[in-house]
């Protein structure tokens, strides 16, 4: 099934996780990058639907698709799970919070002493669940996924690492220690991996431009693997 018959999921931004009523962890995240990719998405695609993190809300404006606000990363799995469809495509470009704090504080947590230590337990994989999911219903074996790494160092081995773990059919690797790519800027360097063992290397674009090219290899990866498929 082509991707103008297809719905598309995009996620971008941070997710935050409370630590009292005014006190959260998050990221720099500002959801740019899943913004551009929605955009281009909706050119293209059938329905698709943004599913972000808090975002200014300039990068909300104009938006001709459907939207849905979450704050946690358990909220946002809960909103990608709600979502999906057997022949979806998912792009995960949100930068999830790994961690959230055990406990939150029903009231602001006071100043008291020296130090303080915040015990934090693990969030679920978003994408890994998904994953999981494909994999255990063969109805659902044309869903294709797509995710990001966001490295500093070692940077294709961790984003192979990723690919393989997560059971994904793309990953999108940013080196995110650079001035001119990965979060909050208006550029991007972005590396595109498939689970067939392509790899296409992108020049310094604007995050716009990136995600046109992903969105041409989501189409081009969509008919190799449902070619694949075929019996
Ligand atoms: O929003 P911008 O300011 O434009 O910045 C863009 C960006 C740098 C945030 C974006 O390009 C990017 O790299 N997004 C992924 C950030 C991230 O969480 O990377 P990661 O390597 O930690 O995670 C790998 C993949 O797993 C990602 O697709 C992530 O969405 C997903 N994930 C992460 C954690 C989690 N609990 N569940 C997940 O599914």
């Amino acid at each position: 099934m082509p991707l103008r018959d297809r719905k598309v999921i995009v996620t971008g931004g941070p997710t935050v996780e409370p630590l009292d009523p005014v006190r959260f962890i998050s990221n720099r995240s500002t959801g740019k990058m899943g913004r551009a990719i929605a955009d281009a998405a909706y050119m293209r695609a059938r329905e698709v639907v943004f599913i972000h993190g808090p975002m200014h809300e300039s990068l909300l404006e104009h938006t001709p698709y459907r939207m849905v606000e979450i704050e946690s990363t358990v909220e946002l799995l809960d909103a990608v799970l709600s979502e999906l469809q057997p022949d979806c495509v998912l792009i995960m470009a949100a930068a999830p919070a790994d961690y959230r704090p055990a406990e939150k504080s029903p009231v602001k947590i006071k100043k008291k002493e020296e130090e303080l230590t915040l015990r934090l337990v693990k969030n679920p994989d978003i994408l890994k669940t998904v994953a999981d999911i494909r994999g255990k219903n063969s109805a659902l074996r044309n869903m294709f996924l797509v995710g990001f790494a966001a490295e500093m160092e070692n940077i294709e081995n961790y984003a192979m690492r990723k690919l393989v773990e997560k059971d994904l059919d793309f990953i999108c690797v940013n080196d995110v220690g650079r001035h001119d790519a990965g979060f909050g800027v208006d550029t991007n360097i972005v590396t595109i991996f498939s689970r067939w063992g392509e790899r296409l290397e992108l020049p310094l674009l604007s995050k716009k431009d990136i995600a046109l090219r992903i969105i041409d290899c989501v189409e081009e990866g969509i008919t190799k693997k449902t070619d694949k498929l075929l019996p």
